[in-house]
């Protein structure tokens, strides 16, 4: 059964920022795009790469609501998973997100 899964608070993750979070066995990237907040799971679907981070922690290219995978270019809409450009063929998982109490949590 789904239940939602505290991450932080809102104010930990300002506006533009993103982090990664281990939940229950993945990794979960989180973005806050002007003040609203999303999460997509930190793996390419293309092979596997993470997708929040380069190999030397350097955040991704986010354009628009598009992330894009350092290691062969494929994008994904951080709002609905949607794979958006190739090699990425394969939508990522998202998770809905709500602010509860001023906390980031996710239904997972
Ligand atoms: S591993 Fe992400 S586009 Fe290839």
């Amino acid at each position: 059964m789904a239940e939602w899964v505290s991450l932080c608070a809102l104010e930990e993750l300002p506006d533009g920022q993103r982090e990664v979070f281990g939940v229950s066995g993945r990794w979960i990237a989180v973005f806050n795009v002007s003040g609203k907040v999303y999460a997509i799971e930190d793996l390419c679907t293309h092979d596997g790469n993470v997708l929040a981070f380069d190999r030397a922690d350097r955040p991704s290219q986010l354009r628009g609501f598009e992330i894009e995978c350092p290691r062969h270019g494929g994008r994904f809409d951080i709002r609905n998973g949607k794979a958006t450009r190739s090699p990425a063929e394969i939508d990522v998982p998202w998770f809905q997100v709500r602010i509860q109490n001023g906390q980031i949590e996710i239904l997972v």
